[in-house]
């Protein structure tokens, strides 16, 4: 018989989203059929080390068990050696090997490409975006510019590198003054969570907010503000794509920032979101093409705006690792679609699975 697969789930990590991976993780760990998985948790902890606990058979009943800290539950420290060994040298080492990896990070280090270009090496599969697709998903400069050169609708934007800002600040400004127009967005190009993100009223708070981004990235996006809805949709697929319903986002407050995201507690969501027939076949079409020209695999959340002076629709940006926990979008959207929690958690390894088979049979070299 064919042995149970090992699915190892990574979390934690050290970005600024270390807490809510930990909470995903909970839920997601607590949803898997353990009848047909071996459950492995692997934490990153926020100084970056690896932590493997022993295979999780029933529930947990704490968030604190995933620090693996404690008795029996306590961690291996897993580095070169164990099965973090690149593949052409780790053949004693492939009965510890998971046959995939979950990696449920967020933001840098973890949805940005970097945890995906060492499974590559390991020869590991895992759910989500390869490292090309995590990459551009992940720095929003790089994502609209591709989404410009496929004519997607979105807002008009500008991009500002650190060098050049400490060159000539009053040309960026009159610049973004004149071609973005206030108000606008500033956006540090890489990250998430909408950390370092501003909605600038002025040439004064411009400067400012700014500042604020490139304390998280080199590059910063301004954008133009967009007045009108928040929608988002589900996708899942590495092909052949399916669509959830979508779903409408109501931040109580100027814009979905970091504490609509995970403190306030008043945002509402609504599923489906009441859109036109004509919107939803728009949003489809254009988030099939994101997923496609960024070269998306397994899952992405597509978010866009549904500008209220025409109800244009314009696509905002994809989500590689959406938000995973019971009560977060994406696996809203799923639910009300047919999918259930853990059917889905099912279909995405699966998705995984079949995406490092498809691979496994591409050539490197001429024969
Ligand atoms: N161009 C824009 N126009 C209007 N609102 C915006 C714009 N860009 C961002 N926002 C608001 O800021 C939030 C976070 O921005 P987003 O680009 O989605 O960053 P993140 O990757 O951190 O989620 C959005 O959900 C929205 O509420
Ligand atoms: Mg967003």
């Amino acid at each position: 018989m064919k042995k149970k697969p090992t699915v190892a789930i990574v979390y934690g990590g050290k970005s600024a989203e270390y807490e809510v991976s930990l909470q995903t993780a909970f839920s997601v760990i607590n949803a898997i059929d353990k009848e047909k998985y071996n459950v492995l948790p692997v934490h990153i902890t926020n100084n970056g080390e690896w932590l493997e606990g022993s295979t999780v058979t029933g529930k947990l009943t704490d968030v604190k068990q995933l620090m693996l800290e404690d008795g029996k539950e306590k961690g291996e420290k897993i580095s070169a050696g164990g099965w973090l060994t690149p593949a052409v040298a780790a053949e004693e080492n492939e009965n510890d090997k998971p046959d995939i990896v979950f990696p449920l990070l967020h933001g840098p280090n973890g949805e940005d490409g970097t945890v995906q270009g060492l499974l590559e090496i390991l020869g590991i599969a895992y759910v989500g975006s390869g490292v090309a697709g995590s990459a551009a998903g992940m720095d929003k400069i790089m994502m609209k510019d591709i989404f410009k050169a496929h004519g997607l609708p979105q807002a008009d934007y500008m991009r500002i590198d650190r060098h050049e800002w400490e060159r000539d600040r009053s040309g960026y400004i009159r610049s973004a003054a004149e071609t973005i127009g206030f108000p606008c967005f500033v956006k540090p190009a890489n990250n998430g969570s909408s950390i370092g993100i501003n909605k600038s009223h002025d040439e004064n708070e411009f400067v400012g907010h700014v500042e604020t981004a490139f304390q998280y990235d080199q590059k910063v996006i301004v954008e133009a503000a967009i007045v009108g809805r928040e929608v988002e949709i589900g996708v899942i697929g590495n092909e052949d794509l399916e669509f959830s319903v979508p779903g409408e986002i109501k931040p109580n407050k100027e814009f979905y920032d970091y504490e609509a995201k995970y403190k306030d507690g008043d945002t509402t969501l609504i599923i489906p979101a009441d859109i036109t027939d004509e919107q939803l076949k728009t949003i489809r079409s254009i988030a099939g093409t994101a997923f496609k020209i960024l070269n998306l695999s397994g899952l992405a959340r597509v978010d866009f705006f549904i500008r209220e002076a025409d109800g244009q629709v314009l696509i905002n940006e994809v989500n590689t690792m959406p938000g995973f926990t019971p009560f977060s979008m994406f696996p809203l959207l799923w639910k009300h679609t047919g999918l259930e929690y853990p059917d889905l958690i099912d279909r995405l390894i699966q998705l995984g699975i079949e995406r490092r088979q498809a691979r496994e049979s591409i050539r490197y070299r001429l024969e």
